[in-house]
């Protein structure tokens, strides 16, 4: 099955989103339940949507049944992704004609690329909402409260929200997401996130920073860092993406690139573990890298989207990037961090590839021995450079059968991959009981292999020393010995 990243976590795009829930609960107050959809960002956007309602009376809740409020947080980047919300709004229809007076709300990237059409086609939703407009939901709300649809989708050059503290929904209280930029100017001609997403700016460093302080008190021991493109984050007192050479010297002198924001985040503790999610090859520079094998708790696992092994499609895609480019970034990695797992994500057969430029896919999936990674037939987005300008010409049968291919290869070399990792032993970061025992812990190791080990007398948030006794292409299984 297609799957589509939340960089750590992959998510079936046919399986139902998670709801986020706040446990507390206050009586009388109306109930929010919103369900999210797509990568990260969209996770940690809807805490910052329950952060804002909270402070404005509403309670979340886990129970659909029970809610005033339906929320979806959508994801446009595949045609797939938007036809797993129309059937669930289907299901929404279903409770609407219990419950008149509910009111169902579309947010994300979703509502941004459909505006108000989307009131036309979806006759049952009453707002909608995209994601730079989350502050005026209560506004939005209310005027749905006195009988009107109401929509907001303005997009923004400057808000980042570095003032909410996210309401942490879902919280296994070990593991949480940090957003340190928002938006994206980079235009590859198959995305639609800068349309949906608006353009980049980067999040005040220290509210970054007391963010993570903040989550470290109360016990969290992992960060994962959010942007769209984390090695453009760029803050010189304002966000707007800038040309680091266009600054003024007094800007230069106070400026922070993402190296030096990882650096301040390691630094709040050695016991934080410190992840980032996305890289792009065109701008991960070698002062990254460093400041990764400088601190231990940086973790060694670099997701690296590569897309095509073929320079000509991903000059199509204006990746920014060549084959050869993209090497040299693994061979740095490798240089620098001995030892680092990388993933990748790859479009297969995208307007054009040849079984030339399909082999070099997967000529490049062998030189570099991905850990994993995720992987997608090219859908086409309306209104994108790719959509207006070039013809989605890749038969489908010969889609599946390359997309298979890349997977079969994939699959290959991560069990290649957590085989050498057998009669290791790793320090792995328990974030909750293994799906299938209550007497097993599972947990992660800085390479974010998933390990699944017998509890003990251990729990989450423990870091504990797993010796790998036994592996699937996914999971390392394990045992944990004393330090
Ligand atoms: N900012 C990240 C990617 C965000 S979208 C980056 O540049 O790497 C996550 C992934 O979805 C992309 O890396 C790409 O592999 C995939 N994707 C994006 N648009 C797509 C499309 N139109 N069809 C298929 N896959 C797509
Ligand atoms: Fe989309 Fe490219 Fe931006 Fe990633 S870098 S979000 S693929 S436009
Ligand atoms: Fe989807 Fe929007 Fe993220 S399109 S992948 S939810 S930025």
């Amino acid at each position: 099955m297609e799957q589509y990243h939340t960089g750590n976590k992959v998510i079936d795009e046919g399986k139902q989103g998670e709801a986020l829930v706040l446990e507390a609960q206050k009586p009388g107050n109306r109930k929010l339940y919103i369900e999210s959809y797509g990568c990260q960002m969209n996770f940690s956007d809807s805490e910052i949507v329950a952060s804002i309602l909270t402070e404005h009376g509403f309670d979340t809740t886990r129970d659909i049944e029970e809610a005033d409020v339906i929320f979806v947080n959508t994801c446009s980047i595949r045609e797939k992704a938007e036809q797993t919300v129309r059937k669930r709004l289907r299901t929404f229809q279903k409770l609407k004609e219990k419950k008149k007076d509910i009111t169902i709300g579309v947010l994300g990237c979703m509502a941004e690329r459909l505006k108000e059409k989307f009131l036309e086609e979806e006759k049952l939703v009453d707002i909608v909402v995209g994601p730079d407009a989350y502050r005026d939901l209560p506004n939005l709300i209310n005027t749905v409260d006195h009988g009107q649809k109401a929509v907001n989708v303005q997009l923004s050059k400057e808000e980042t929200y570095a003032d909410i503290s996210p309401v942490r929904l879902n919280s296994n209280g070990v593991t949480a997401f940090v957003s340190i930029m928002r938006g994206c100017d980079n235009m590859c001609t198959f995305c639609v996130v800068p349309f949906t997403r608006g353009r980049e700016r980067s999040r005040d460093t220290e509210s970054i920073v007391n963010e993570v302080r903040e989550l470290h008190e109360k016990g969290y021991k992992e960060v994962t860092l959010l942007g769209q493109n984390v090695d453009s984050y760029l803050w010189y007192g304002g966000g707007a993406k800038m040309d680091f050479k266009k600054l003024s010297e007094i800007q230069k002198a106070s400026s922070v690139n993402f190296a030096q924001l990882l650096e301040k985040v390691a630094l709040v503790s050695p016991e934080m573990r410190i992840r980032f999610s996305t890289s792009h090859p065109q701008d991960m520079s070698n002062q990254v890298l460093e400041t990764m094998a400088k601190y231990e708790n940086i973790c060694d696992y670099i997701h690296l989207p590569v897309q095509s092994g073929s320079s000509r499609v991903l000059e199509m895609m204006n990746r920014g990037y060549t084959r050869e480019w993209y090497l040299e970034r693994i061979d740095a990695i490798k240089r620098i961090i001995p030892g680092c797992a990388i993933s990748q994500d790859i479009i297969s057969s995208f307007c054009s590839e040849t079984e030339e430029d399909h082999q070099e896919t997967l000529s490049l999936m062998d030189h570099v021995k991905f850990d994993y990674g995720f992987m997608f037939k090219y859908s086409e987005r309306p209104n994108t450079k790719a959509a207006r300008q070039f013809e989605d010409d890749v038969p489908e049968d010969v889609k599946s059968r390359r997309l298979t291919e890349i997977i079969n290869k994939q699959r290959q070399h991560s069990m290649e991959y957590n085989q050498t990792r057998v009669g290791k032993t790793f320090k792995v970061l328990v974030e909750g009981f293994s799906k299938r025992s209550d007497e097993h812990l599972f947990g992660r190791t800085t390479h974010n292999s998933v390990a699944v080990f017998p509890k003990k007398h251990y729990k989450p948030g423990d870091y504990v020393m797993v010796r790998i006794t036994d592996c699937n292409s996914a999971t390392l299984i394990g045992e944990s010995v004393e330090d």
